[in-house]
């Protein structure tokens, strides 16, 4: 088992892709923090963790990663339950919608500056010291998109916060590779998340034929992208963007 003896936060795992990627990673062996602003649906979590016959391998915590003291209380508890921090998944996010002109700056703009892209930095920093602390190195992976790297339609707050994702990785593996720890982005394109399968089938069909194989991705597959870049298999990708777009981008 790839994650044998390591130790997760995952944010936004109550939910789409980050659920999917707790799954993945207690079937890899890992012990799991749970992380998310909705906690009874995290608790829904590691009971289905429970549930699938890996008892004790998942917890968890609510957080709102907007704000850091909260981020450090996560990375406590991963520290207090588990006794380490081997691993980060940054992926709790929230989608924009409002053309620019209309923006109401406080809920277009600020709003979600805070939780895509000031949550990260939080996390990158809480759980870097932590990893540093224990001086045995550690991987930071964090949930960008293809808008990070590209303009598109309503998104500009959204687009501007998922490059920042991609500036906050390539600066982190800069500045803690003394300490052994990576620092990895991904670039998912359209995947069957709440945040896609709210639009309506016409839509999501728009979407599935932005991807090259004309369908939507399923968090399950970018869950085991992420489980790789988790485990040392990946150990010379560092400070970089893995797309996970199944050709969105091409
Ligand atoms: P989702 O809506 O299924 O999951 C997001 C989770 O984040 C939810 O459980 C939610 O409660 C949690 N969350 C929201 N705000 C939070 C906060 N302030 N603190 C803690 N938790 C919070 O969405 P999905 O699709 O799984 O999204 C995961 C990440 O993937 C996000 O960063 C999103 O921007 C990104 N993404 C998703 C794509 C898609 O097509 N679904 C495409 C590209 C990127």
């Amino acid at each position: 088992m790839r994650l044998d003896g390591k130790v997760a936060i995952i944010t936004g795992g109550a939910s789409g892709i980050g659920r999917a990627t707790v799954h993945k990673f207690v079937r890899e062996g890992a012990k799991v923090l749970v992380a998310d602003i909705d906690r009874a649906r995290a608790e829904e979590v590691v009971a289905e963790v429970e549930e699938a016959g890996f008892p004790g391998s998942a917890a968890a915590t609510a957080v709102d990663v907007s704000v850091f003291a909260q981020v450090e209380q996560m990375v406590a508890e991963a520290v207090r339950v588990f006794g380490a921090v081997h691993v980060i998944f940054n992926n709790a996010g929230i989608a924009g919608g409002v053309p620019l002109l209309e923006h109401d700056p406080e809920a277009d703009y600020e709003r979600i500056v805070r939780v895509d892209q000031n949550g990260v930095y939080y996390g990158i920093v809480a759980a870097g010291r932590q990893m540093a602390k224990q001086g045995s190195g550690g991987v930071i992976i964090s949930t960008s998109s293809v808008y990070g790297e590209q303009a598109a339609e309503l998104s500009f707050t959204y687009s501007a916060a998922k490059a920042a994702v991609i500036s906050f990785t390539r600066s982190a593996a800069y500045e803690l590779a003394e300490h052994g720890i990576r620092a990895v982005a991904i670039t998912p394109g359209r995947v069957a998340t709440p945040i896609i399968n709210q639009f309506s089938d016409e839509l999501r069909a728009t979407f599935a034929a932005e991807q090259l194989r004309g369908r939507l991705t399923n968090p399950d597959e970018i869950a085991d992208v992420v489980a790789f870049l988790a485990s040392d298999e990946s150990r010379v990708i560092n400070g970089t963007v893995v797309s996970v777009d199944d050709g969105y981008s091409v």
